[in-house]
C-alpha cells in the first residue's frame, strides 16, 4: 500500500493545529502508521530541502523548519500521495482552494503550516530520513470499510 510523509511544520504545532490535520487524515480514512515529534537541527532541515538548495528562499525556510518542533508523520492508503496533496492544497496560500489544509488555515507562502511528499519517490526517501528506524507494522481494521 503507498505511503506519504507528512510533517505539521513549526508553525501549524505553535497554532494548535496539530489535532485538526491529523483529523482530516485519519477521516478521510488514511491509516497513520508512524509518527514523531521532533525538532530538527540546520544539517537535517537542509537534507530533507536538499532538492531547493539554490533556491532564493532556502535558508529562510530551514530557519523556519528548525525554529521550533515538527510533528513528523507516515499516512497510508491508495493514491495517499496524491490525494495527500490534495487534502494539503496548493503550495502558496493564494493559491489554495477553500477546503484544503492551506486554504483554511494559511495566508503566507513561508509560513504553510504542513509539508506531503510530492511523489512515491520523494515520499520513500523523506520517510527513510525521518524514520530511519523504520515504522512499525499494523493494519487498520476499518480498511474493509474503506476498500
Ligand atoms: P515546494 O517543495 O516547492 O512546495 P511544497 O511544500 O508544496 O511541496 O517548496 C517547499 C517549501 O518552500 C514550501 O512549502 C514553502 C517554501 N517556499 C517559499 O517559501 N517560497 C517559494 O517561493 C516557494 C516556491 C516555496
Amino acid at each position: 500500500m503507498e505511503q506519504t510523509f507528512i510533517m505539521i511544520k513549526p508553525d501549524g504545532v505553535q497554532r494548535g493545529l496539530v489535532g485538526e490535520i491529523i483529523g482530516r487524515f485519519e477521516k478521510k480514512g488514511f491509516t497513520l502508521k508512524g509518527l514523531k515529534f521532533i525538532t530538527v537541527d540546520r544539517a537535517f532541515a537542509e537534507r530533507h530541502y536538499a532538492d531547493l538548495s539554490a533556491k532564493p528562499f532556502f535558508n529562510g525556510l530551514v530557519e523556519y523548519i528548525i525554529s521550533g518542533p515538527v510533528v513528523a508523520m507516515v499516512w497510508e492508503g491508495k493514491n495517499v500521495v496524491t490525494t495527500g496533496r490534495k487534502i494539503i492544497g496548493a503550495t502558496n496560500p493564494a493559491d489554495s482552494a477553500p477546503g484544503t489544509i492551506r486554504g483554511d488555515y494559511a495566508i503566507d507562502i513561508g509560513r504553510n503550516v504542513i509539508h506531503g511528499s510530492d511523489a512515491v519517490e520523494s515520499a520513500r526517501k523523506e520517510i527513510a530520513l525521518w524514520f530511519p528506524e523504520g515504522i512499525a507494522e499494523w493494519s487498520s481494521s476499518l480498511h474493509s470499510w474503506i476498500y
